[in-house]
C-alpha cells in the first residue's frame, strides 16, 4: 500500500470586510509579505506537505500578482478559481477540484488564509498527533477566560462553564474522502470538524498556539506583525 500523502487546502475566497482594508484581507501586506504568501511559504517549506491548493474567488484580481512575486512557489502551489459564497462552499469546491489527484485515504489539511501565524512546527505537531487516528483532528486552544452568555441587550445572563471547552483553529486534518462526503452532507458549517462531528465522529483536539489566531479586526494586524517579525 502506498503511504498517505498530505495536501494543504487554503480557502482564500473571502473579502474580510471587517478589517476595513482596500483589498481582501488575505492580500494585505504584513511584515514585508502578503498575508497569503506567509501561509503558502509555511506549507511550501514543510517537508511533510506534498502540495498546496489555494481556492480564490472566480473574479480574484490579486492572486496572479501575488504569485508572480513568489516564484519559488510555482511548482508547490496550485490555484483553484472556484471560491463559493461561504467558506464551507469554497473548501468543498477545492476538494472537488482535487478529485483525481488526492486519493481517498490521503490527508487534507484545511487552513485559513487569515491565520498567517501558523508555523512548520505546528503543522508537524498536528501531523504527528493525527497520522494514526481513524477520524482526524484539528489544532485548538483550551479556553482560559470565564465565558458569559449575554441577553439581547448585551447584559450577562449566565456564566458558561469552560471546562473542556476549546477554541478551534486550523489546520483541520481529515482524510480526503471522509472530509468531502462530510462537507457534501453538512448544512452550512464554519469549520471542517463540525461536518465530521455531524456524522457522529469525534475529531481529536491538538493544542495549537495563540500566535495562530485569525486576523479579523484592524487591531489584529499589529499583533500579527509582531509575531511574524519574531519568526525565525
Ligand atoms: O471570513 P473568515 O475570516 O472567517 O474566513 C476564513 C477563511 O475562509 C479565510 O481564509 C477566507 O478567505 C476564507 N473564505 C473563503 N470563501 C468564502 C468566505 C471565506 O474561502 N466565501
Amino acid at each position: 500500500m502506498t503511504p498517505s500523502r498530505h495536501f494543504a487546502l487554503i480557502p482564500a475566497a473571502g473579502v474580510g470586510a471587517r478589517i476595513g482594508a482596500d483589498c481582501p484581507k488575505q492580500y494585505m501586506p504584513l511584515a514585508g509579505k502578503l498575508m497569503l504568501v506567509h501561509v503558502l511559504d509555511t506549507f511550501a517549506s514543510c517537508a511533510a506537505i506534498d502540495h498546496t491548493y489555494v481556492v480564490v474567488s472566480k473574479e480574484d484580481g490579486y492572486i496572479d500578482e501575488a504569485l508572480a512575486g513568489a516564484k519559488h512557489l510555482a511548482d508547490r502551489v496550485t490555484v483553484i478559481h472556484k471560491g463559493g459564497a461561504t467558506r464551507h462552499q469554497s473548501v468543498l469546491n477545492g476538494l472537488q477540484a482535487m478529485r483525481g489527484t488526492a486519493g481517498d485515504e490521503d490527508w487534507v489539511l484545511v487552513h485559513d488564509a487569515a491565520r498567517p501565524g501558523l508555523t512548520g512546527e505546528l503543522i508537524e505537531k498536528l501531523i504527528a498527533a493525527i497520522s494514526d487516528d481513524p477520524v482526524g483532528g484539528l489544532l485548538a486552544l483550551p479556553v482560559v477566560d470565564t465565558l458569559k452568555r449575554s441577553d439581547a441587550e448585551g447584559r450577562a445572563e449566565a456564566t458558561v462553564p469552560r471546562d473542556r471547552l476549546w477554541a478551534a483553529q486550523t489546520p483541520q486534518m481529515f482524510r480526503y474522502a471522509l472530509l468531502r462526503s462530510a462537507l457534501e452532507k453538512a448544512s452550512e458549517v464554519t469549520d471542517e470538524a463540525s461536518a465530521i462531528e455531524a456524522l457522529g465522529l469525534k475529531p481529536k483536539l491538538v493544542e495549537g498556539s495563540p500566535r495562530n489566531f485569525k486576523i479579523t479586526l484592524p487591531h489584529d494586524v499589529a499583533l500579527a506583525e509582531m509575531h511574524l517579525k519574531g519568526k525565525p
